[in-house]
Parts: C-alpha cells; structure tokens; sequence
C-alpha cells in the first residue's frame, strides 16, 4: 500500500466520526469570517454538542487567538497522532497558528506543503467523535478556498457578507461557488450590519443595511440573521473571548443565538 492511499485512509476514519461539516466563506477577508466561525463553536458546544474548530485560513489563522489559545501547540499523542488543542470540555481547536515559530511571520509555505499539512489536520489529528466540524476557510473564491474544499469534503455552508454593494457581489460569487461544490447553504450571515450609538441608542447603518437579505433572497437561499457592528466584538477577539460568552446579554449575542437557533433547524429538518 502507498503512502497516500494510507493518508487516505485515514482522513476518512476520521470524516467518518464527524457528524457536520460545516465550510465557513466569506467573498472577501475582513468581513467577520473568522468572528463567526470562533462564536459558532463556542455557541454549539455551549449546547452540549462536541465540536472541533479546523483553522485553515493560511494567511489569516487568527482564530486561536480569538479563544486565548494562540500560544497552545499541538501535542503528539503516538506516532502520526496529534491532539487538538481543548478550549472547553466540547471545544477544540486545530489552527495552523500552531504550527507557526513566530506569530509576525507569514506562512510562505508553496501550495503542495499548505495542502499537505491541511490534508494532516484531518488524517493525523485525534478528533473523536464530533457533532460538528467548523471550519474557517480562507477568504474569496479562488484556488485556495477551492483546494481546501476539495480536501475537506465538506457537508455544507454558511457565507458572511458585510451589507455594502462591493461586498454583497463578493458574497453572490460565495454562494455560486458552493453551490458548485453541492455544498447544503444552511446561508447568509449579514455582519457588521447597523451600529448602535452608544450615546442616543439609535442605529447609524454604517455600511447601508438589509443587503445580505437581498441577496439571500434572489439567490434562494435562507437568510440566517444580522450581526450588529458592537466594539465589544473587536474587545472581545482582541482578548481572546468570543463575544457570545463575553456578554450574553448584548444585542449581537442575541441575534447571534437566533442564528445558531436557525442552522441546527435546518440540519434536524434533512
Ligand atoms: N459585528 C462586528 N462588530 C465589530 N467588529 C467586528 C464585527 N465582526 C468582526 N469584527 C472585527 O473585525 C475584524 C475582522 O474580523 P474577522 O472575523 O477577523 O474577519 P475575517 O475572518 O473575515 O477576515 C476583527 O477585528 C473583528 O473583531
Ligand atoms: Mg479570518
């Protein structure tokens, strides 16, 4: 037998063991991907349900830091084996940030060895039995996302927009593009969407609203909810505690309730 049908193997013991696979897009980087994917795992495992966080956003792996893991390593647990890194008793996480000597330094690795590691994460990583696989990918629609869910056969997805224009045409080629990999859209994500004066408690739409709707609805797919802009969301990565623990009672935490409330009807539902 060969190496690879070997590494092949693995990977699907390893995808056999996990429920739901779930790809994280976004049309661009900076819209709260990664935002997203940190809350989703916390919000899920909140819930009782095992799940693992898979980092494969190369250029941007931010979140470990996002759950004040960043300065963890991945662990050997026997040979070919690695353990992810526990955030909470259901929450682990696999990020390539890990693997990195130098947090300033970028990842320079040619596409064969990205693969190649990423292609480790799933057949060497000791993941257990999990409900949910969330995985941040890297942004856009072009050759690395596409490998990456080529790598990772993925189950469905979820796409972040912010509401402006730019972004919303970004998003329409996010969705086409997982529709061509037969992906489940569980949906749309409108982040960034409306700022809450701290002074008068108005809204100030910012970026515009209701775009992300929009295109929801003239793409067919479900529209998941809106995320308001809330300084306390960039507090919060920067400190290393996704907004939904850090304060449950803020807008955002609610909406973003609703949203995780959303996705797991979708799923009992097929
Ligand atoms: N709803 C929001 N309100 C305020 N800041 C946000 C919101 N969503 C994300 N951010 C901040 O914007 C920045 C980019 O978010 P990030 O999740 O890293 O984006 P991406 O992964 O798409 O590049 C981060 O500093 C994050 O804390
Ligand atoms: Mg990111």
């Amino acid at each position: 037998m060969n190496e690879k049908s070997n590494e092949d193997i693995k990977v699907a013991e390893t995808l056999s063991k996990i429920k739901n696979r779930l790809l994280v897009f976004s049309g661009k980087g900076g819209v709260g991907k990664s935002t997203v994917a940190a809350n989703l795992g916390v919000a899920l495992s909140e819930r009782q349900l095992k799940v693992g966080l898979l980092d494969v956003d190369i250029h941007g792996p931010n979140l470990a830091k996002m759950l004040g893991v960043e300065n963890e390593r991945l662990v050997s647990a026997g040979e070919n084996s690695i353990l992810p890194v526990a955030v909470t008793k259901h929450l682990s996480v696999v990020s390539m940030a890990f693997l990195l000597q130098d947090k300033n330094t970028p990842v320079i690795w040619r596409g064969p060895m990205k693969m190649k590691v990423i292609q480790q994460f799933l057949g060497d990583v000791v993941w257990g039995n999990l409900d949910w696989l969330v995985i941040d990918s890297p942004p856009g629609t072009g050759d690395e996302p596409l490998s990456v869910a080529q790598l990772i056969p993925a189950t469905g997805a979820i796409i972040v927009t912010t509401p402006q224009e730019v972004s919303l045409l970004d998003s329409r080629k996010a969705v086409n593009f997982a529709r061509k990999l037969n992906l489940k859209i569980y949906g749309v994500i409108e982040n960034m969407s409306g700022l809450i004066c701290p002074h008068c408690g108005k809204v100030i739409n910012l970026f515009k609203e209701g775009g992300g709707e929009k295109i929801a609805r003239e793409l067919g797919v479900t529209f998941l909810g809106k995320i308001p802009l809330d300084p306390k969301i960039v507090e919060s990565g920067d400190s290393g505690k996704p907004f939904f623990t850090y304060d449950q009672e803020s807008q955002a935490s609610k909406a973003f309730g609703l949203i995780v409330d959303k996705i797991l009807n979708t799923n009992s539902k097929q």
